[in-house]
């Protein structure tokens, strides 16, 4: 599997989105191992996770769990890097509501590291700015968790160009997530400004979003005619563009079964022509 860096550490080119998991129609345990050792046994280096992907607060830190769970039985667990995310809850209702006090961030951040079974987290991302919260106080939040050894690098979710600066005032930023895909790309600013920056892009329901995945040729029939040309998905063709957009570009395609991940982690050798990127962008 090809590479690329988040904050100069090598990661696969392709990370493993581990939400479709732990929400809603999820899938059995067994099922969901079996998902997270096919990507790691094709070479997946990278995971990304968060507190909140459960399905209720009752049951929070279910994802994160599961990876460790899934991680512990694999052989070579020590060469793989899991990126989890806190400010967000479930009460329990299927909305999503945030919470950026700097305590509860805290207390968020050590429940993480319970549930992955770990001292320090690799990469720690404040998942949506809370808007009853000054962004900068919950940003200290992350700085402190450093400063303690809790987490090693610091990462944004959901945020705008200014965000972003604002942040890299308070802490090194290794990363960015936010929503980037063929249905959605108005967010390809904050994408290019993180690539000026060195800043790793994590762009988020690369194909959709769960249940829609399979629709990405009908909705957008420049990816079903590469995908003809090439002899592969449009999923995997997805992946191939989103990867093609820039160095700093990691995505993190969603998967509860084995063959889907092994089918979007092809797109790491997939080559696209000038002019099918051109018929893509178009
Ligand atoms: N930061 C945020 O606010 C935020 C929000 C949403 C998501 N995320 C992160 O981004 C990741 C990806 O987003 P997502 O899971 O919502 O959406 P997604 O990756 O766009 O879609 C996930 C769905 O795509 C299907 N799929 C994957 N590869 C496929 C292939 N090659 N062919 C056909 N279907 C395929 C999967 O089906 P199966 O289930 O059948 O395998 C899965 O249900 C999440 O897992 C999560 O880690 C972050």
């Amino acid at each position: 599997m090809r590479t690329r860096a988040i904050a100069g550490v090598k990661v696969s080119a392709i990370g493993l989105g581990a939400m479709p998991m732990s929400l809603e129609g999820r899938p059995d345990e067994d099922q969901s191992i079996r998902t997270i050792h096919a990507a790691l046994d094709d070479g997946v280096t990278f995971i990304d996770t968060a507190d909140a992907y459960c399905i209720s607060d009752r049951e929070i830190g279910h994802n994160e769990r599961l990876i460790a769970k899934a991680i512990s039985s694999w052989a070579g667990s020590e060469t793989i890097h899991v990126a989890t995310k806190g400010g967000q809850t479930r009460p329990g209702d299927g909305s999503w509501q945030q919470d950026g006090r700097p305590e509860y961030l805290k207390s968020a951040c050590e429940a993480s590291l319970e549930a992955l079974g770990l001292e320090s987290i690799w990469l720690y991302q404040y998942h949506r700015p809370d808007p009853k919260v000054p962004f900068a106080e919950s940003v200290g939040a992350l700085r402190d968790l450093q400063d303690e050894g809790k987490i090693q690098l610091a990462g944004l979710s959901n945020v705008s160009i200014r965000q972003i600066d604002e942040a890299s005032e308070i802490i090194g930023i290794a990363s960015v997530q936010n929503e980037f895909s063929a249905s959605f790309t108005a967010s390809e600013p904050e994408l290019r400004h993180c690539e000026k920056r060195g800043i790793a892009f994590l762009p988020w329901r690369p194909l959709g979003g769960i249940g829609r995945a399979s629709e990405l040729g009908d909705r957008h029939r420049a990816f079903s005619e590469v995908a003809d040309e090439c002899g592969v998905s449009p999923q995997q063709v997805a992946r191939a563009w989103e990867l093609a957009k820039a160095g700093n570009v990691v995505p993190i395609p969603g998967a509860s079964r084995p063959e889907t991940i092994r089918d979007s982690l092809g797109a790491a050798e997939l080559q696209l022509s000038d002019d099918q990127l051109r018929r893509l962008e178009n």
